[in-house]
């Protein structure tokens, strides 16, 4: 069992220029990322490497047809990939450092190896995701009406790169739904049965740096944010770190059907459904690690652990206000659909579940929130 890794070296700057002058951005560089983040900080810098823009590939969350796509336009002549974003462009540019890429959706199925063949550093632009240290790609799969993970050695960075300053100008919206799948990362690691101590003291330090932030948003507004992203981002980090081996668990593997289905951002929909699978969870085991993180959240918040679940969701209804399955546009006969999905495509998920859940199970979870 691994009891910690840590993977890849993190590095940390308060430039955009520090870091460009450290890693010596040339011409065999492939810088991938959005033209919003592109001109206000790198502009000015005239570097010498190739640029592409994602959003010309398509809006919202990355795809295997996103990938492809970029793919086809990638220069031949590039040895470094360096995505600079939020989880969209690191995912994508996790593929686009192995040998090979294409067909994307044979990647997925297994019946390509992931070969590592160019150098990769990532550059987190949200507060969220945590993939710059993880070894996970997820991409919607379109054909497919869902999204898909996969995990191996060959998608980790060489390098993670922390420039807070990037983090200023994150809209309110975005802020939100990453920082919530920060906090559901962190949780779900805490309680997948891969868990160890070492890496719950990451999950442990991100849960509590989020809930403080978010009390201060609380309290004195959203602007109170702005001087506390660097906080949030070596949280998102840390979350990160904590369940790149102990895993995400039935929360990520309930929201994807949704994400797919309905557009809903990733964090967003991890929220939907966060509270409904603690609340199964406590059903069937409310002993252990649960209790445990139970009591560490009441005590941030100031509440008896009894009434944590209710607590919590008054706070992060501040951040990002819940909405019942109904109100996305959700069926209620497509319940079931979603259920079989989640048990047919993301056993990669829900192998970390804090106890093991069935068919009825989650079909139970998903009625209950619906
Ligand atoms: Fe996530």
């Amino acid at each position: 069992m691994i009891e910690l890794q840590l993977k890849p070296a993190i590095y940390s700057y308060d430039t955009v220029r520090e870091f460009v002058e450290d890693v010596q951005i040339g011409e065999h560089d492939l810088i991938v990322t959005n033209e919003y983040i592109y001109d206000p900080h790198f502009q000015g810098l005239d570097l010498p490497c190739h640029v592409l823009f994602q959003e010309k590939y398509g809006a919202g969350e990355p795809s295997d047809e996103m990938a492809e796509a970029i793919y086809r336009d990638m220069p031949k002549d590039v040895t470094r990939i360096i995505g600079i974003g939020g989880g969209t462009i690191l995912d994508l540019c996790k593929l686009f450092c192995l040998k090979q890429v294409s067909p994307v959706l044979d990647l997925f199925d297994g019946n390509i190896e992931p070969v590592k063949g160019k150098e990769l550093i990532l550059v987190p632009t949200t507060c969220g995701t945590g993939s710059e240290v993880t070894n996970v790609s997820v991409m919607a799969l379109i054909s497919r009406h869902t999204k898909k993970g996969i995990a191996d050695e060959a998608l980790y960075a060489d390098k993670a790169v922390l420039i807070p300053s990037l983090l200023q100008t994150l809209p309110m919206k975005v802020f939100a739904t990453s920082s919530i799948d920060a906090l559901v990362h962190a949780v779900e690691s805490a309680l997948s049965p891969d868990g160890t101590a070492s890496f719950r003291t990451f999950s442990y330090e991100a849960i509590e740096r989020i809930l403080k932030g978010y009390l201060q948003i609380r309290d004195h507004g959203p602007e109170a944010r702005l001087p506390l992203m660097k906080d949030f981002l070596m949280a998102s980090n840390w979350a990160g770190i904590a369940f790149s081996v102990p895993g995400c668990a039935a929360v990520h593997a309930m929201s994807y059907p949704l994400g797919a289905s309905y557009h809903v951002p990733h964090g967003e929909s991890n929220y939907a459904m966060f509270t409904g699978v603690m609340n199964c969870y406590m059903s069937i085991k409310s002993d252990g690690e649960i209790a445990k993180l139970n009591r560490f959240i009441a005590d941030i918040l100031g509440c008896e652990p009894a009434h944590v679940y209710t607590e919590l969701e008054k706070l992060l209804n501040v951040i990002l206000p819940k909405k019942a399955l109904h109100e996305y546009g959700v069926k209620e006969e497509e319940l079931p659909v979603f259920a079989k999905s989640v048990m047919e495509n993301q056993g990669r998920l829900m192998k970390h579940n804090f106890v093991p859940l069935d068919y009825d199970k989650v079909l139970g979870i998903y009625q209950s929130l619906y």
